[in-house]
């Protein structure tokens, strides 16, 4: 079976990708700038003995996705029965700082991207009556956050797209959940100052900052037979931190 990860080539979306070939999938990873880090990635799934391929796409273009789903279908021979919406961006400033670029930046990869590779691989679900779809949110599209009103509304957004799609394809075999991590270790939190990650430590109850893998671990979980009975769920993989 074949899975598609967007934004593949590094943090969480790497880790889902490595995750999903210990699994026994097939892997397409996406990725939008670095092939160095893509190649690498390919590399190292290979080494698994699934089949995997790089596939460059900005996600948050229409255009780039259609041909991303059609390229992904012909090199890799089969269609896509797993799709993880894990590509995301942060312009985190507040409100009044927020120049509409920000909004529309953050809102176009986070939210719109997720809507575009979902509208084009569920035709191909739909037919095969079969398919799990994974989208990346956050604890923030929850809670909401200062300082983040661009980017909890994009992952408040998934949560709503999520629900929606899974109510409108549940009688054809497709699962649609969403994961909402809080705080994980990866290049979109090593910007934060160290006296902001210890406020988010003191809140969060396990104590603990997240790993990438403890997120891949949950996608796992929804790509697979066993969460055949779950969807229009959010699950927050956030050590405790939100509990609602
Ligand atoms: P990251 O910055 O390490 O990785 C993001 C990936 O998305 C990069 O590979 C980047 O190239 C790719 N990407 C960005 N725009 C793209 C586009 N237009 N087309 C294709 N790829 C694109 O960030 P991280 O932490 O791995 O984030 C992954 C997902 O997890 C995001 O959706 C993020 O919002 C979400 N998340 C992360 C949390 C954290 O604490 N790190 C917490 C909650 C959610």
């Amino acid at each position: 079976m074949l899975a598609l990860v967007t934004g593949a080539s590094k943090g969480i979306g790497r880790a889902i990708a490595l995750e999903l070939a210990k699994n026994g999938f097939n892997v397409a990873i996406n990725y939008n700038r670095s092939s160095e880090s893509a190649e690498k990635l390919r590399d190292e799934i290979k080494t698994l003995g699934v089949n995997t391929e790089i596939f460059q796409a900005d996600v948050s273009n229409y255009e780039q996705v259609t041909s991303l789903m059609k390229s992904v279908k012909d090199s890799m021979k089969e269609s896509i029965s797993v799709l993880v919406n894990n590509a995301g961006i942060t312009r985190d400033t507040l409100l009044m700082r927020m120049k509409p670029e920000d909004w529309q930046a953050v809102l176009n990869t986070n939210l719109n991207a997720a809507f575009y590779c979902t509208r084009e691989v569920i035709r191909d679900m739909a037919k095969a009556r079969y398919g799990r779809i994974i989208n990346i949110a956050s604890v923030v599209g929850l809670t909401g956050n200062a300082g983040q009103a661009n980017y909890a509304a994009s992952k408040a957004g998934i949560i709503g797209l999520t629900k929606s799609v899974a109510r409108e394809y549940a009688e054809r075999g497709i699962t649609v959940n969403a994961i909402a991590p809080g705080f994980i270790e990866t290049d979109m939190t090593e910007v934060l100052k160290p006296e902001v990650k210890e406020g988010i430590l003191q809140s969060i109850p396990v104590h603990k900052i997240g790993s990438p893998e403890d997120v891949a671990k949950a996608v796992a979980f929804f790509a697979s037979e066993a969460s055949a009975y779950i969807t229009g769920q959010v699950l927050a993989v956030d050590g405790g931190m939100t509990m609602c």
